[in-house]
């Protein structure tokens, strides 16, 4: 009998052939002791996110559903969702995106500079969280100081060490923050400057109930807090696993080297393949019938979508990683109203990581020793990631 846990550390580690045997011998799973059920086959995840009315958001992104009834704009459900997302989406509009491209380019460009003569660095205590945190912080204006103090809380607020779901320090982390942000906010109010958050503060939206008003202190906390650690967890993630998939696969890596056209495919293939996000929390709104089973009404269910990604269903060869592969659809930003509103940003942020470090580092090889495993609830990804670059020369 299968057994799955996004808690266990090992089921993390060998996640892949876990999500086949739920795909082909429990496809609506229930795990009894944490009383959750899970999608895993690609159709079924895909409708579950096209039907908000019967997989409700509203208890939380992920099983232990600490941001339950939290202002976030991902545990919320239509009407509410709706104005908030119109109000957010306000950020990432296409222009903007694309304006950032030339300072992205810099930004990369000089954190891997600095390891040009080096042996090697971590790809991603030095790059791959650096890079997004520092296009976040300057959207929204995160002081560069408290960066580094964004980051290490954003990793303890996600980090799950196998043994308690809801650890005390990552609540503690999540009050750190938003602590944090509402001074932000208050200083923002004095001295507002040309950044998103101070945009959002000024606009006047229509609420649920059709009145007209504008977001309170609160909520611009938390809207800091969602963009900062969506911002920038998702992208450190994708960029390293990126890295191991094309050590893993050398030949493609020489195809893009030779082609960099060819990157932002890779880089739908690489969302694909090893997705940062592998699942997604919703609340069953009523009695579920799916594949002869029934998930009862008001029960947790995730949508795994680093599962779908691998769904023989729908992808021929699914474990094999092709930067060729012709699909025009995944689901590793989500789909349907919760649709990842960084995803223009995502793709544009790693497709000039890849871009870059291509360029410089070609041959690079992952270190024999020193790649650490992160372990979350829903987010999948390194903590370390160290890679040689200039092989000393041989003595003799
Ligand atoms: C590779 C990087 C990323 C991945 C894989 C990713 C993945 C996702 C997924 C799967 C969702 C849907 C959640 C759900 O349905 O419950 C989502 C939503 C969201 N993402 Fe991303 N994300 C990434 C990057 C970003 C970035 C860079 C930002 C912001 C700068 C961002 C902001 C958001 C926001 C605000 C939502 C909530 C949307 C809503 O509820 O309407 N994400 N993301």
């Amino acid at each position: 009998m299968v057994e799955y846990s996004p808690f266990v550390h090992a089921h993390v580690d060998n996640c892949y052939a876990i999500y086949k045997q739920l795909r082909d011998d429990a496809p609506v799973f229930h795990n009894e002791e944490l009383d959750f059920y899970a999608l895993s086959r690609y159709e079924d995840v895909l409708s579950a996110h096209l039907d908000p009315g019967t997989f409700s958001s509203k208890m939380g992104a992920t099983i232990e559903g600490i941001d339950a009834g939290q202002p976030y704009l991902i545990v919320k459900d239509p009407p509410e969702h709706t104005w908030h997302r119109k109000i957010v989406s306000r950020v990432f509009t296409p222009r903007r995106i694309s304006g950032l491209e030339a300072f992205i380019r810099e930004t990369a460009a000089g954190y891997l500079d600095d390891h040009r003569e080096a042996e090697g660095f971590d790809v991603v205590t030095d790059f791959s969280f650096r890079l997004p945190l520092d296009v976040i912080g300057a959207l929204i204006d995160i002081p560069p100081d408290l960066r580094e103090e964004v980051h290490h809380k954003s990793d303890v607020l996600a980090a799950r060490d196998g043994k308690e779901i809801r650890p005390d320090a990552a609540i503690q982390a999540s009050m750190d923050l938003i602590a944090m942000f509402a001074g932000l906010v208050a200083e923002r109010r004095k001295r507002p400057g040309d950044d998103v958050i101070s945009m959002l503060m000024e606009t006047d939206v229509e609420d649920e109930t059709g009145a007209t008003r504008r977001m309170d202190d609160n909520e611009l906390a938390h809207r800091f807090l969602e963009l900062a650690f969506a911002g920038h967890e998702t992208v450190a993630k994708l960029i390293a696993n990126g890295v191991v998939a094309l050590a893993w696969y050398p030949d493609q890596r020489r195809e893009l080297v030779a082609d960099p056209s060819l990157i932002p495919t890779a880089v739908e293939e690489m969302l694909r393949w090893d997705p940062p996000s592998h699942y997604q929390g919703r609340w069953s709104t009523r009695d579920i019938e799916l594949h002869g089973k029934t998930i009862p009404a008001e029960k947790r269910v995730i949508l795994i979508t680093g599962s779908a990604g691998h769904d023989e269903r729908q992808y021929d060869n699914a474990e094999l990683f092709d930067i060729h592969r012709d699909f025009d659809r995944h689901v590793s930003f989500g789909f349907g109203i919760h649709l990842c509103l960084g995803a223009a940003l995502a793709r544009l942020e790693t497709r000039i990581a890849f871009e870059e470090l291509l360029a410089r580092f070609p041959d690079y090889d992952i270190a024999d020793t020193g790649v650490v495993r992160q372990y979350s609830s829903n987010v999948r990804g390194l903590q370390n990631l160290p890679i040689v670059i200039n092989r000393p020369a041989a003595v003799g």
